[in-house]
């Protein structure tokens, strides 16, 4: 009997048909999602008041929360209007992104924080390379001399954020990404001085902002009246010590974006390290989609970023673009894990749902217990580019 059943069992297998046992092709995953971002975003633009751009949304209360164009976020949804447009060709998505832009436009004259770079070159800087339109190009010289006004000579470095309560003369490691709007405009035959001032704080960063183990702070801060670094701290990580997720990925994508501009090996070689301490690091989930800080006490129960996995994802397929066969394939191989956890329904918004938003739960500052499992503009907005630079620089046809 025994024997029978065991027999049975094993005819019944071997005629099962596997169930879907290939992935779905990326070319298939880039064009699905690319069309449920083009009927997403029209819902967020629904839920957008034409004069504000969208911040998060709140799945819980279905609330929809939005910022005012000097938020520091306030490029990526005109800029993830744009890599959609480039994608579909959707005359509506070409349409609202132009009307945001227009809102946008007057912060090219902000000097409030070091977050120009976000704001107008991820909008602009997408607008002008789909579109040729030199107006705004003309946006981008004049954002760009607005954030090298931050820039100062006593540290070698751009001041992130004003002095205030907590710290005198903050750098933060998300200021890497500010630097490809000064790179790109020196480059277009801008004034030079802002490649110098680029060189120059990413310099600074290596030597003064990362940890042996290739991990680094989230905030150096300066004492501007001796040059002198007073303190090594955390804004939203879990600690001082620990290295935040996000902001791990912002010094990678940084620093590969610096080694596009300059050729300089040394940048190269800050990228690499920084992908081999992400992807190695003992508390990166199999998905590869980071908690929010590698050293959360509290993994794995704690919360996943999708934000830092997205810009890791991108900051990784340009990296690939610079790198030796064996590390190309293994960089464009976890981009391509990550883009598939994303675009599974653990992370991606069903359509209709999540405010308009395309990926789910996002981290924006743990510790201050603010937009804590969210969706983020960013996460989008880094996704979408991921997808972009993968049907551009892997899939060929
Ligand atoms: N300040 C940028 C971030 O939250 O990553």
């Amino acid at each position: 009997m025994k024997l029978l059943l065991i027999i049975g069992l094993w005819l019944f297998s071997e005629q099962t048909p596997e169930v879907n046992p290939r992935p779905k092709p990326m070319k298939a995953l880039i064009e699905e999602n690319m069309q449920l971002a083009a009927s997403q975003y029209k819902l967020l633009a629904k839920n957008t008041p034409s004069d504000r751009m969208p911040q998060y949304y709140e799945a819980s209360k279905d609330k929809m929360v939005t910022s005012s164009t000097t938020w520091w976020c306030s490029g990526f949804f005109p800029g993830s209007l744009w890599y959609i447009y480039e994608y579909t060709k959707d005359a509506d998505i070409r349409q609202e992104a132009e009307k945001r832009l227009a809102i946008l436009e007057k912060e090219k004259h902000f000097k409030g924080n070091h977050d120009l770079g976000f704001m107008m070159y991820c909008s602009f800087g997408n607008a002008y390379r789909i579109t040729g339109n030199k107006s705004y190009k003309t946006t981008i010289d004049t954002s760009a001399m607005s954030l090298a006004t931050r820039y100062r000579p006593a540290i070698q470095s751009i001041q992130s954020w004003d002095s205030g309560k907590v710290f005198k003369c903050p750098v933060i490691i998300d200021n890497m990404m500010n630097l490809e709007l000064l790179c790109w405009v020196s480059a277009q035959g801008g004034d030079k001085t802002f490649r110098d001032i680029a060189v120059t704080h990413a310099n600074s960063t290596i030597e003064r902002q990362y940890r042996t183990d290739n991990s680094c702070w989230h905030v150096l801060d300066y004492d501007l009246s001796t040059g002198k670094i007073a303190g090594r701290r955390t804004w939203q990580g879990f600690s001082d010590e620990s290295a935040w997720s996000r902001g791990q990925a912002w010094g990678l994508y940084g620093f590969a974006t610096m080694y596009r501009f300059t050729q300089d090996k040394r940048y190269l070689q800050q990228a690499h390290k920084i992908a081999n301490f992400m992807l190695n690091h003992k508390n990166m989930p199999k998905d590869l989609i980071p908690y929010w800080d590698f050293d959360s006490p509290d993994i794995p129960n704690t919360l996943r970023d999708a934000s830092a996995a997205a810009i890791l994802a991108s900051a990784l397929l340009e990296l690939s673009q610079y790198s030796e066969k064996k590390e190309r394939k293994t960089y464009v191989a976890a981009s391509e894990k990550i883009i598939r956890a994303l675009s599974s329904e653990a992370y991606r918004a069903e359509p209709g749902k999540n405010g308009g938003f395309l990926l789910m739960h996002s981290v924006g500052a743990y510790p201050l217990k603010s937009e804590v499992d969210v969706p983020l503009t960013y996460a989008d907005y880094y996704f979408l580019e991921a997808l972009h630079r993968y049907r551009n620089w892997v899939v060929k046809d």
